[in-house]
């Protein structure tokens, strides 16, 4: 049978509507803890983690969380988590001391495979290239990022020292979302804040046109997918400033572009759900991109500290304050 022209027309219309609504569907919350590390592995096993010593996992894609308080470490924020299945996940402790801890069976034990309780020791962000290679670093000591690989997993943790990244007086990284540290050709591209705004690739140092020159503003997540490159931040202390608060590159060097229509406030984490499709939140609220970052679309005004998309898969959740995890229903 010949679809005729009003089924046609009907579905287009369809089409359209569903694909210029989404929706935020709230998972779980209540729970007093502030969520800013999130790692989703796959359409069903979601971690994450956050002040308090908890940390939240699903293995059914939300419908049920478990949390758990890390033993000991009830006063610790863990502002990062990296998880490689239903069992193994790693989490970032940011200071007095510094710690990171991974458990093997699903967070039941928990064991400190790095200490650090050097004065100034503020860990900011984790990133792992597949399920042994990662990167962890932490604010400048001495003008000097401290950075950490691990080559196992994250069983051990090694000093990286190889190419000290040097910063300015005031320069630093928030540890907001755990995304201004990206994988990037075989080394790691670090976004900062504070005084100055830079994009930083080891040994090149770009000065970027986001917001800076206080100790609320600045880069605070950059997203990566096949050469197009974005990065959010502005000024937390001001959440509905859209000034300087987005950039974006088309494939190619990183020539970073203001968009036409930034994202409706302070942003603090970003992500690729596609090719050109983003996601961005912060405290202000949810915006959305189809076209690579150059138009964003408010979505929603609740406040989200970190959007990710799973790592194998299409789901894409958020997390936040109160112990809130949610889902994007496109
Ligand atoms: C702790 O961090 C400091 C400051 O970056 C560094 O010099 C030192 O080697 C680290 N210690 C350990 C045990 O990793
Ligand atoms: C930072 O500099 C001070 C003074 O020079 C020195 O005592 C300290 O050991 C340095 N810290 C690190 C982690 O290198
Ligand atoms: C966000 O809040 C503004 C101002 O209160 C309102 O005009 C707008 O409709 C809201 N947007 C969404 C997506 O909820």
């Amino acid at each position: 049978m010949k679809p005729s022209f009003s089924f046609l027309l009907l579905s287009f219309l369809v089409f359209s509507v569903t694909s210029f609504s989404q929706k935020i569907e709230v998972l779980t919350s209540g729970t007093k803890t502030s969520i800013r590390g999130l790692s989703v592995v796959n359409e069903n096993i979601i971690w994450a983690s956050g002040s308090g010593g908890k940390v939240a996992r699903s293995t059914n894609g939300g419908k049920s969380f478990e949390w758990i308080t890390v033993k000991g470490f009830e006063k610790n924020d863990f502002r990062d988590i990296e998880a490689f299945d239903s069992n193994t996940a790693v989490i970032m402790a940011v200071a007095d001391p510094a710690y990171i801890l991974k458990t093997t069976n699903g967070g039941k034990d928990w064991k400190v495979v790095y200490s650090n309780s050097t004065k100034g020791m503020f860990l900011d962000a984790m990133n792992f290239y597949d399920s042994k290679h990662g990167m962890v670093i932490g604010d400048p000591i001495n003008d000097t990022v401290f950075q950490a690989v691990t080559s196992d997993g994250g069983d051990t943790w090694q000093v990286y020292t190889k190419y000290p990244v040097k910063v300015d007086a005031g320069e630093a990284f928030f540890a907001s979302s755990g995304t201004n540290l990206k994988y990037f050709m075989g080394s790691y591209v670090l976004v900062s804040g504070g005084t100055k705004a830079s994009f930083i690739f080891p040994e090149t140092k770009l000065k970027l046109d986001i917001l800076q020159g206080k100790e609320s503003t600045g880069c605070n997540s950059v997203a990566y997918w096949k050469g197009r490159w974005v990065i959010v931040g502005g000024d937390f202390a001001n959440d509905k400033d859209t000034t300087l608060n987005c950039l974006y590159s088309l494939p190619g060097p990183p020539r970073f572009r203001r968009p036409a229509t930034p994202p409706h406030g302070y942003r603090s984490c970003v992500a690729f759900i596609s090719k050109k499709k983003l996601i961005t939140c912060g405290t202000s609220g949810i915006d959305i991109s189809t076209d690579g970052g150059n138009n964003w679309k408010l979505i929603s005004n609740e406040s989200y500290h970190v959007c990710q998309k799973a790592k194998k898969g299409k789901a894409v959740f958020l997390a936040g304050g109160n112990g809130r995890i949610s889902k994007l229903i496109e």
